[in-house]
């Protein structure tokens, strides 16, 4: 067994000081009951942790390194800018560079605006949203995540939809009194639901392939009717791509579905793994906006010109889609010979782009009830021993993993083989 006791004594420490010794709670690794890695460098494909092991990094700080740690060219267009300063809070070139190259690259975005992270966007488009339409009532799915703002931290009632229960402490009643919740892949509660309330509803937010509880790939008629319906009722679909955005695809998930959504939100890969959120689309709902309209929106750092050079100088490298299509036959490659190992029965591997994620259980979820918690407990058991052999997953069953382009065949093949062996082993011991 590796040592961990570096980790061990700075997480120590950190949980004097940092409540939970995180700043995000996933990463205090308490669903896989293991000891967060401190780490301390990245490179490519690999992350180091304080003990000097190194691991195969599928986590990719969460979805944003779609070129692997440190490209590069990222790296020396992050340096360059440093060396101009690194915030003004007034307007810059790189800003509009990235806004005009996403406006000529996504069918669906004719305005945008940077802020610094996804809950920021999602929080922005729903006021812009209900600014635009002059109604209150949201409309969010069960097992979709869209960051923490309050209105948005709503859990699923046992009912078809059900209406503003917080799902955290501190959030008043009120403040998700107008979120509804629907559940994923169902046409009848969604048809229904519309059918009570549609002419109430100011948005619609789905995530672009929800990926935040499991991977719950959407069938293209659902989503399909979703777009079909907000439309009739005069509602926005908003569609939350902060971890689909520009990783399956330059058009992300509305270019996978086909749909035109309203709005859409975005973090991660946009970028480019600085602090980044945005929200954009139709021209006449952003111009709602201050100082055009009456909505309020702003922020310090929003448009940071060394986040805005990290995010143009990915998404230049992207934009011919010859990486996507690549990542995915990767994906594709790395998901079959990891299946060969398994015993289809008792574990699956869903992949969709270079997404993929390992679920217990033999028919594969569409919707969040329909994820057996039991299966979600295997991942947790066999986690640590995934890790000890150097191949670093989330430390969470239902968090999905990524690949970047610096994840190369030979490390993906030996990755399967490792994995396979383990994930196989250990579903044999829990029957
Ligand atoms: C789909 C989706 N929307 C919004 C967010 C919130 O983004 P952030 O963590 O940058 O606030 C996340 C975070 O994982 C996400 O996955």
């Amino acid at each position: 067994m590796s040592s961990t006791e570096r980790s061990q004594g700075i997480f120590r420490k950190s949980e004097q000081v940092i409540p939970g010794g995180v700043n995000s709670p996933v990463r205090a690794f308490r669903s896989v009951d293991g000891v967060p890695r401190v780490i301390n460098r990245a490179e490519g494909a690999y992350i180091w942790d304080v003990d000097g092991k190194r691991y195969l990094d599928f986590c990719c700080s969460w979805g944003p390194l779609i070129l692997g740690h440190a490209d590069p060219d990222v790296m020396q267009a992050i340096r360059e800018q440093t060396t101009r300063g690194i915030s003004y809070g007034a307007p810059t070139e790189v800003e509009y560079e990235l806004a005009s190259f996403i406006v000529n690259h996504v069918e669906c975005i004719e305005k945008i605006r940077f802020v610094s992270s996804g809950t920021e966007a999602v929080m922005s488009a729903i006021r812009a949203a209900r600014g635009f339409t002059g109604r209150d009532l949201v409309v969010k799915y069960d097992g979709c995540y869209h960051g923490h703002c309050d209105h948005l931290l709503v859990s699923a009632g046992s009912g078809l939809a059900t209406f503003g229960q917080p799902s955290s402490d501190g959030v008043p009643g009120r403040m998700t009194a107008d979120t509804a919740v629907l559940p994923l892949d169902d046409e009848s509660a969604l048809s229904a639901f519309f059918a009570d309330h549609g002419d109430r509803v100011a948005a619609v937010i789905i995530e672009g392939i929800p990926a935040n509880d499991g991977l719950l790939v959407q069938r293209h008629e659902y989503v399909r009717m979703l777009r079909a319906l907000t439309e009739t009722h005069g509602a926005l679909l908003i569609l939350d791509e902060v971890i689909t955005g520009f990783r399956v695809g330059m058009g992300g998930a509305a270019e996978y579905y086909g749909i035109v959504p309203d709005l859409v939100t975005y973090g991660k890969i946009i970028g480019g793994g600085m602090p980044v959120g945005a929200f954009g689309g139709r021209a006449d709902v952003m111009d709602v906006l201050s100082p055009l309209g009456g909505v309020y929106q702003a922020g310090t750092l929003s448009g940071n010109p060394v986040a805005m050079t990290a995010g143009l100088t990915t998404l230049q490298k992207l934009a011919d889609g010859s990486v996507h299509a690549a990542l995915e036959k990767r994906n594709r490659q790395f998901v079959t010979r990891l299946m060969n190992h398994l015993d289809r029965s008792a574990v699956n591997v869903v992949g969709v782009g270079s997404i993929f994620w390992i679920v217990f259980q033999r028919s594969l979820p569409r919707a969040a009830a329909q994820i057996d918690p039991d299966g979600i407990a295997h991942f947790n058991r066999m986690h640590e021993r995934v890790l000890q052999s150097g191949i670093y997953l989330p430390p969470s069953g239902y968090e999905v993993c990524f690949l970047s382009t610096a994840h190369d065949e030979s490390a993906l093949d030996a990755a399967a083989d490792t994995m396979g062996k383990i994930i196989s082993e250990e579903a044999h011991a829990w029957v």
